[in-house]
């Protein structure tokens, strides 16, 4: 299978030297590259700013902003069986990227913030029946109702669902739970695992079960 996956977080910049960004490490993305490629599946690893080592046998192909992550998903996805979004996408970008730094001065600041393209979504407008598409849902509350919403949105196969706010899962931690839920309304509990099993866990079932 031709898998493609991103990880991380994106950055959007406000001037030279300041950016609007997020607490993804991209661990669970590169877990994830890392098991498919064990599996033996061809990997692209589309990947946000982040200090981990990527899975030799995997393309990796780095980018910063949220605009680049789509152009390098969208001009990769007609080659892709498998598409993971594991990145942790900004929603928003300054609205004006400054040239020249940004000097302060008395008074306070206000930033106009504007959309950036929803990836996932996108992807699901153009889905084909021979790919397979997941999205994640990281969530504070209600997480099984926001999940099931996003993978009706965004026409998804599977969502990947987590809980974020706490020490022991999501974002930065090496450990992590997730309800994986699928088109057809199966959901499966994933109990609090090292991330790179839970990868191997969330792998096994997007590749065996039927969505
Ligand atoms: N995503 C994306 N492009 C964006 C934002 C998110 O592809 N601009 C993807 C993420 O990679 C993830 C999923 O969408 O797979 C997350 O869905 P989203 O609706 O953005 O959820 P949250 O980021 O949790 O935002 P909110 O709950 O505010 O809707």
């Amino acid at each position: 299978m031709r898998v493609l996956i991103t990880a991380g977080p994106t950055r959007e910049p406000i001037d030279p030297v300041r950016f609007i960004s997020n607490h993804s490490s991209g661990k669970m993305g590169y877990a994830l590259a890392k098991s498919a490629v064990a599996m033996g599946h061809d990997v692209i690893l589309v990947s946000g700013p982040v200090t981990l080592s990527p899975p030799e046998q995997a393309e990796l192909v780095r980018v910063q902003t949220a605009a680049e992550m789509t152009d390098a998903v969208l001009s990769r996805y007609d080659n892709a069986d498998i598409i993971i979004m594991a990145a942790a996408v900004a929603d928003y970008r300054p609205k004006d990227h400054l040239s020249q730094k940004l000097k302060k001065s008395d008074g306070d600041l206000t930033l106009v913030l504007e959309r950036t393209t929803d990836i996932l979504a996108e992807l699901g407008t153009r889905k084909r029946a021979d790919q397979c598409l997941v999205g994640f849902a990281a969530e504070t509350e209600n997480l099984r109702e926001n999940a099931q919403g996003k993978l009706t949105r965004k026409n998804l196969d599977w969502i990947v669902a987590n809980r974020v706010g706490q020490a022991d899962r999501g974002f930065a931690a090496d450990t992590n739970a997730a309800t994986v839920i699928s088109r057809r309304g199966d959901v499966i509990d994933l109990p609090l695992t090292r991330k790179t099993d839970l990868a191997r866990e969330i792998l096994k079932i997007i590749m065996s079960v039927a969505p």
